[in-house]
């Protein structure tokens, strides 16, 4: 009670988890007196939204080929063979929203960008720098693959999903992501180059914050705010952004610091998809050690803001990110009893 914001983050893009599991995943963060719910729902590995704009989001960026066997580091490494598709339905959406609001939760879609965008790259080839070919991710990381910020036609489709998406959640956030965009296609590109001439910016840090910006503009317009990760920052932050500090608590002190909000979900303590025990005898998960305990005594608001500086921690959030968690009961056996 602290805290007005206390999240509970799943990703469905990595793996994808039927209408029936989110709601009774709703139920349990809300009987924890939980009030938001933050839904990942587009990334690198599947597309998972219905956007009657885009329809090739549902037809291609919502499937992959086969997905990795085993960990990322396994050499070599295997697949399954097994295409998997899934995605919600924009009338799933909408029983999902109305079915959080009766139990007091709120629910942030978040629509990543620039970078995790393989699915909807290898949909339309030609909003990323090289017009791809792309395929739908089938194993885990970062990709260097992004959405071109020099073409024109990228911000259409940007503003035609937002459009849709602010359009079935009533909350006042909508997450765009922001995290782990490598710049290495933009270096390269004379569409991204000639963007960062004619706006005068600087470097490609500068161009990602001009993506977002031009993402604000579009939340704006509906009246609606934006949160990205805490890579936001780094080329100038979005005169209305509220942060989520997830390499540890440093985005979050300097968002506070700058007049921003922040939301503090740093992984060292609130990654619900690293161990929570001896790996050895755990299930396998991508890594990292966090105990209940560990867990427990984290303290959201850091040490270094002072009390005018520490209004603008609205609150904590544990995220679930879905790599290895590939059944419902995998998630749940992962998140609780930490989220508790
Ligand atoms: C993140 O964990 N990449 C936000
Ligand atoms: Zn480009």
């Amino acid at each position: 009670p602290r805290f007005a914001y206390r999240g509970l983050h799943l990703d469905v893009c990595r793996h994808f988890f039927p209408l029936s599991f989110v709601k009774k995943y709703i139920d349990v963060l809300a009987a924890h007196k939980l009030n938001t719910f933050h839904w990942h729902l587009t990334d690198d590995q599947g597309w998972r939204i219905e956007i009657k704009k885009f329809p090739k989001l549902q037809s291609v960026a919502s499937c992959r080929n086969e997905t990795l066997v085993g960990h990322y580091s396994d050499t070599p490494e295997r697949y399954d063979g097994v295409k998997e598709c899934g995605y919600y339905t924009q009338k799933e959406v909408k029983e999902v929203v109305e079915y959080a609001r009766k139990r007091f939760v709120t629910i942030i879609p978040e629509i990543e960008m620039p970078g995790h965008a393989l699915a909807a790259l290898t949909a339309y080839p030609e909003l990323g720098c090289t017009g791809g070919p792309y395929e739908t991710a089938k194993k885990w990381g970062v990709f260097d693959d992004v959405f071109c910020a020099g073409n024109d036609e990228t911000f259409n489709f940007i503003e035609g999903v937002l459009d849709e998406v602010c359009a079935l959640f009533p909350g006042t956030y909508i997450h765009v992501g922001g995290d782990e965009c490598p710049k290495v296609r933009w270096e390269a590109c004379p569409k991204c180059q000639k963007r960062m001439k004619t706006e005068g910016l600087k470097d490609e840090h500068e161009l990602q914050s001009y993506f977002v910006r031009r993402a604000e503009a579009v939340l704006t317009k509906h009246g609606k705010k934006l949160i990205g990760w805490d890579e936001i920052l780094e080329g100038g932050i979005a005169s209305s952004a509220t942060i989520m500090s997830w390499r540890g608590i440093e985005g979050g002190i300097a968002a506070a610091k700058a007049g921003h909000d922040a939301i503090m979900t740093p992984s060292s303590d609130v990654y619900l998809d690293y161990y929570q025990s001896d790996p050895a005898t755990e299930p396998l998960a991508i890594g990292g050690y966090l105990t209940l305990e560990k867990v427990y005594s984290y303290e959201p608001v850091p040490a270094e803001l002072n009390a005018e500086e520490a209004k603008h921690i609205l609150g904590a959030q544990a995220n679930v990110w879905t790599e290895y968690i590939t059944t419902s009961d995998y998630v749940e056996y992962m998140a609780y009893p930490r989220a508790c």
